[in-house]
């Protein structure tokens, strides 16, 4: 099979590793791709957001079947094109994705499937949003609705810390269209895990379960940042209870959507936030997989990638169960200075050869 990847960041690389092993690859491109996948695939000079143009060149390759990484595409509509096309790809169309794409659509299927999520409200106007919080107190969430690539949510811990956050988003426009809305959430106390699985548009393929880290500085300090590093397996939840997340989380919001006529296929992602008592509520979704938690989730899948999300795309993972590994993965994510807020993104990474680390097909 010829593949295309669509992404270029740690997770593709980690995507592209995976579906390289795989004995039914005959040739990998990823567009863009990045240094790492250069070294096994061929990078294809394609932005993610240039749809027209990928899919023209899956047409003029001859490519059987297309992985997409990131949010962007998928909320752009990436899948509804190639599907249009008659162009064979894994991920969820455009209105499936908007269970990322605006928290305040997530809030509304995860309280109709009666799916465990804290109390919420959404706001477009900024005094309102504001006596809501002062009613609320502190400590509180705010969230930009849209995607701001992990970076739209505040944990307030002060009415002056919420008040900011809710004046960048409803004032100053920080996350553009995407920060139009906020949703004010409850805080939730405990630790988080990330659950993901494959599902082919009815059935639930659970991966194993990861932590990501996501603030700044060590010792799990300062901001929140799109991940800093993850780990897999955890000692948040133990993998023993996937079955139970699948029916309390995954398959009431497919089933939801699939009222609505929406079909679910493609990677879907619950954070979870685990209480002391094990108990569970969802704190977002995610319409692909984890970045950085593929990073250390596919080292450990013994399983071919590339045959399980063909069977997934084509509608039959009824009888595909994953093999794997029982050793643990631990990923670290080096930042260039500045991150989150501004950082170069310019700065040659070298000697990576010289750590013993690989970044080949191995
Ligand atoms: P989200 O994009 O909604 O997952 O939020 C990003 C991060 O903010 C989460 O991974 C948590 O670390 C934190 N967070 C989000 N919602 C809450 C909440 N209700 N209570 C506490 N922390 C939260
Ligand atoms: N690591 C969190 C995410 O991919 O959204």
């Amino acid at each position: 099979m010829k593949v295309l990847v669509v992404g270029s960041g740690g997770r593709e690389h980690a995507i592209a590793w995976k579906v390289n092993q795989s004995s039914k690859l005959t040739k990998l491109f990823c567009a863009p791709g990045n240094a790492g996948t250069s070294s096994f695939a061929t990078n294809v000079d394609i932005n993610v957001l240039e749809i027209e143009k990928l899919a023209d060149f899956v047409k003029k390759e001859e490519i059987d079947l297309t992985i997409v990484g990131p949010e962007a595409p998928l909320a752009a509509g990436i899948v509804n094109f190639f599907k249009k096309e008659g162009l064979k790809i894994f991920g969820p169309s455009k209105e499936a994705a908007e269970l990322e794409s605006s928290k305040s659509f997530a809030k509304e299927i995860m309280l109709a499937s009666k799916v465990p999520t804290a109390k919420s409200e959404v706001f477009t106007d900024l005094d309102k949003a504001l006596a809501y919080i002062k009613q609320e107190q502190a400590p509180i969430v705010i969230k930009a609705d849209g995607l701001a690539a992990g970076k739209g949510v505040t944990v307030a811990l002060s009415l002056e810390e919420a008040e900011k956050a809710i004046r960048e988003c409803l004032e100053d426009g920080r996350f553009g269209d995407s920060g139009a809305r906020v949703l004010i959430e409850d805080f939730l106390d405990g630790k988080e895990a990330s659950v993901m699985a494959i599902v082919d548009g009815k059935n639930v393929c659970p991966l194993v379960i990861s932590q990501d880290y996501k603030r700044l500085l060590d010792g799990d300090g300062g901001p929140n940042t799109g991940g800093m590093g993850a780990i897999s397996p955890t000692s948040v939840i133990g993998e023993d209870r996937l079955p139970e997340i699948i029916e309390t989380v995954f398959n009431p919001v497919i089933s939801e959507l699939a009222s609505r006529g929406v079909e679910f296929k493609g990677f879907l992602y619950a954070g979870l936030m685990v209480s002391d008592d094990g108990t569970y509520k969802v704190l977002e979704f995610n319409c692909r997989l984890g970045d950085p938690e593929t990073e250390v989730l596919l080292p450990r899948l013994e399983s071919d990638l590339l045959e399980v999300l063909s069977a997934a795309e084509s509608g039959s993972l009824e009888s595909v169960e994953l093999s794997w590994s029982k050793d643990a993965c631990v990923g670290v994510v080096l930042a260039s200075k500045g991150y989150p807020l501004k950082s170069e993104d310019t700065k040659e990474v070298s000697g990576i050869s010289t750590t013993g680390l690989s970044t080949d097909s191995n």
